[in-house]
């Protein structure tokens, strides 16, 4: 029956439980160590930041700035936005900490980002992205390293249904004039079109080649192609980026219909795509933004970066990972009598100073002695530490296998931290003859 008075979560917005966070703590453990072996740096910014910056940065004409930003206004009348992706903040950081200045930033971010889109399997509101960016560099070699970096990550998840797409969006002026021949082209066929392609004509009408629409597939695939008509030097970045990828022995599929849901894109872009996940296809995606930083108030820097969606990285780990069993204690703290309840917490982080790799359970909630050892038995500990009355008074506790046929032993309280371990280790390496 529906509770009136149950508040739900926000549509769109998860928990993540116990039971889902092994993946998470993986893929955030293995891209620390993998950015660092590669020189970059972990930044941590605002979530909130100026809607200005967005609008400038990502582009009024995207579907990200026209329709799915949480944008409000704070008590003190400014508008602020929740950031619905990286890039932005972290070049607003370089530029207002002064870090640019001819410097050559390797760095890397993580966290929710929020976008108000249609929730969908592997499509949240809130979502995560763990997030790199290489400012300073103008590449090609940039490009084929970060590249490199991602195809590197993968195999050390033990990921393998993923195929990498790359193009090449050209200079912004190259793109200009290819968004013309485009706009005179969707002008020919415009009976076709349906209202979003027809809004995005005037704005961004490259972004209607990315149309999933079924009935505009043909006029989108007559459409002159931006590959056809970039400027050499970006023709040369690209060939040289692929000629490097395949030296390095990368696979990838050139996509002339990448086109990205961002404005600030020059040259190249890529994103690497599953078919593991349905219809939200992309786990990691980015490109070059060498226009970015003046148009932010900085000096002209190229830069490059990517992000990986982690709700749908952390998805695919599941598929190629056995569930783990959640951590077992080695050592449950068992009490008999009221004074050993007392006491055990004193005794208890005492012991958690002395031995800090051994895992304590204490028994919460008070409970007679069968309901504790029950309660040990669930917890996987292999041995119960039990504080009676009887026994405190003359300074011992009782030690109990709780996997083995071996009887209970008294231990005097000072010998614990040296008993427990030694019994821990005999305990694990010889599990029937104890
Ligand atoms: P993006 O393609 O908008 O690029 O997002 C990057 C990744 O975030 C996607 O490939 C996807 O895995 C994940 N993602 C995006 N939206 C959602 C969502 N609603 N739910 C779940 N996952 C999502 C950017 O955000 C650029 N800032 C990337 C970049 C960095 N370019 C240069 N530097």
């Amino acid at each position: 029956m529906e509770n009136k008075f149950l508040v739900q979560a926000v549509r769109g917005m998860n928990d993540v439980l116990p039971a889902n966070i092994a993946g998470w703590e993986r893929l955030e453990r293995v891209t620390r160590e993998l950015f660092a072996a590669y020189g970059f740096e972990e930044m941590r910014l605002p979530i909130v930041e100026h809607t200005s910056l967005f609008k400038r940065a990502i582009g009024e004409f995207t579907d990200i700035v026209e329709k799915e930003m949480y944008t409000f206004t704070d008590t003190g009348g400014d508008s602020l936005t929740l950031r619905p992706e990286a890039t932005a903040g972290v070049v607003r950081a370089a530029i207002t900490n002064g870090m640019l200045r001819g410097a050559r930033l390797k760095l890397w971010t993580s966290g929710p980002m929020f976008r108000h889109e249609r929730p969908q399997k592997g499509r949240y509101r809130q979502f995560h992205q763990i997030d790199v960016e290489s400012i300073g560099f103008p590449g090609p070699d940039i490009d084929a390293e970060l590249i490199a970096m991602t195809a590197r990550l993968w195999k050390q998840l033990g990921i393998t249904r993923v195929k990498l797409k790359i193009n090449s969006l050209g200079t912004s002026e190259a793109r200009r004039a290819y968004r013309e021949i485009l706009v005179a082209y969707f002008r020919q066929h415009q009976a076709v079109l349906d209202a979003d392609s027809l809004r995005r004509l005037e704005g961004n009408p490259l972004r209607i080649l990315d149309s999933k629409n079924p009935d505009m597939q043909a006029v989108i695939s007559g459409a002159p192609l931006l590959t056809d008509h970039l400027d050499p030097e970006s023709r040369d970045h690209f060939d040289t980026l692929c000629a490097m990828l395949a030296a390095a022995g990368i696979e990838y599929v050139v996509d002339p219909r990448l086109v990205r849901g961002l404005d600030y894109y020059s040259r190249t872009v890529f994103e690497w795509v599953t078919d593991a996940l349905g219809a939200q296809d992309a786990i990691c995606s980015g490109g070059r933004y060498d226009g970015l930083i003046t148009q932010l108030g900085g000096e002209a820097t190229p830069a490059i970066g990517f992000a990986m969606g982690v709700e749908r990285v952390v998805e695919l780990l599941s598929q190629v990972e056995e569930e783990p069993e959640p951590p077992s204690a080695d050592v449950y703290v068992v009490t008999a009598g009221e004074r050993a309840q007392r006491a055990a917490l004193g005794i208890v982080e005492g012991l958690r100073d002395a031995m800090p790799d051994v895992t304590l359970h204490v028994n919460l909630g008070g409970g007679n002695l069968k309901k504790q050892f029950a309660r040990a038995d669930k917890s996987g500990a292999l041995l119960a530490l039990v504080l009676g009355d009887g026994e405190l008074e003359r300074g011992v506790a009782a030690l109990k296998p709780l996997r083995h046929e071996a009887g209970q032993s008294e231990c005097a309280l000072e010998d614990l931290a040296d008993r427990i371990p030694a019994l821990l280790v005999e305990l694990a390496g010889s599990p029937e003859e104890l």
